[in-house]
């Protein structure tokens, strides 16, 4: 058995950096699981949910655990507290349920921030340091909504602070935006580990606040920062690629005028692919033209 205070070897604290190398840097499990190191098994086979048996942590022959891996807590529905009253039994329906009317009861922007703050219904705020809601002026009459955070914006509490997020400020810049002038926001609120694309049921949870943030603040012109802020509230699946430097009509759900919306690449596909820095350029003259207008909501 080793000590619980031994320093790693060599080999482990190369792993270690490999995984996080490859973007895994947190647990996802109460409890570690050491697929490798079961003795008990000939083959070192992965164990079969249900089986019965778990893998032991360390030498120690361990007895057959009382009941399947399927039923270990994080496996079945839970119980989540909810703010406002609402404590759903763990299905995802009742919890994207229980988003809309936490979210819908909202009137402020600060009541939807602290709303988010005590909902536990989204798994990636177990892995998360911060909620990471919006940043900017929120009577701006322009909106960017992005795709989540990422690991400065995880320290900070705030999107789009890290390498994108730099990028994206030069870029508002050119056009003469700063952060006093905008209202940035994500799909998610919180970090996928890892940065690890966000799942469709992650988006599905965070999206009744970011619509509920939308009808509040009500802005002239959204800015989709990305495909997957603009196939989530444009409710589309097409590619990026085709969809930026178009104009599109985003419908606020509480009856209010439709909104003039422009898709754009994200900063972080910029940072790779500098030579589509062209195309969003233009599509930011295009916003500012909008915005030069006045004529935002003369969609029809
Ligand atoms: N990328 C995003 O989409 N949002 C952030 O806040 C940071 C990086």
């Amino acid at each position: 058995m080793v000590p619980a205070d031994a320093e790693p070897s060599g080999a482990v604290t190369a792993w270690l950096h490999w995984y996080a190398a490859m973007g895994v840097d947190c647990c996802l499990h109460d409890s570690p699981t050491a697929f490798f190191n079961d003795r008990q098994s000939s083959h070192f086979d992965l164990p079969h949910p249900g089986s019965g048996t778990r893998p032991a942590l360390d030498d120690t022959p361990r007895p057959p655990a009382s009941r399947p891996l399927a039923a270990e807590p994080a496996a079945g529905p839970v119980s989540l507290p909810f703010g406002h009253g609402y404590a759903p039994n763990g299905s995802s329906s009742d919890i994207i349920q229980g988003a809309r009317s936490l979210a819908a009861s909202c009137s402020t922007i600060d009541a939807l921030r602290t709303a988010l703050e005590s909902f536990e219904g989204c798994a990636l705020k177990r892995t998360a340091n911060r909620l990471c809601f919006g940043d900017g002026n929120p009577a701006a009459s322009i909106m960017l909504i992005g795709e989540a955070p990422g690991a400065e914006e995880d320290r900070q509490g705030k999107p789009f602070v890290g390498p994108s997020g730099r990028l994206l400020d030069r870029m508002l810049a050119a056009i003469g935006l700063g952060r006093e002038t905008v209202w940035i926001t994500n799909a998610i609120f919180w970090r996928p580990p890892g940065n690890r694309t966000p799942t469709a049921n992650e988006i599905a949870v965070c999206q009744p606040f970011v619509e509920r943030q939308i009808e509040i603040m009500a802005p002239e012109i959204i800015v989709f920062v990305g495909g997957i802020a603009a196939r989530t509230l444009l409710g589309t699946r097409e590619g990026v690629t085709r969809l930026r430097g178009r104009r599109f009509s985003y419908e606020p759900g509480d009856g209010k005028p439709a909104i003039p919306a422009m898709v754009m690449f994200h900063p972080a596909y910029l940072l790779r692919q500098p030579a589509r820095k062209k195309e969003s350029w233009q599509d930011l003259m295009t916003v500012s033209e909008w915005l030069e207008d006045g004529a935002m909501r003369s969609i029809h």
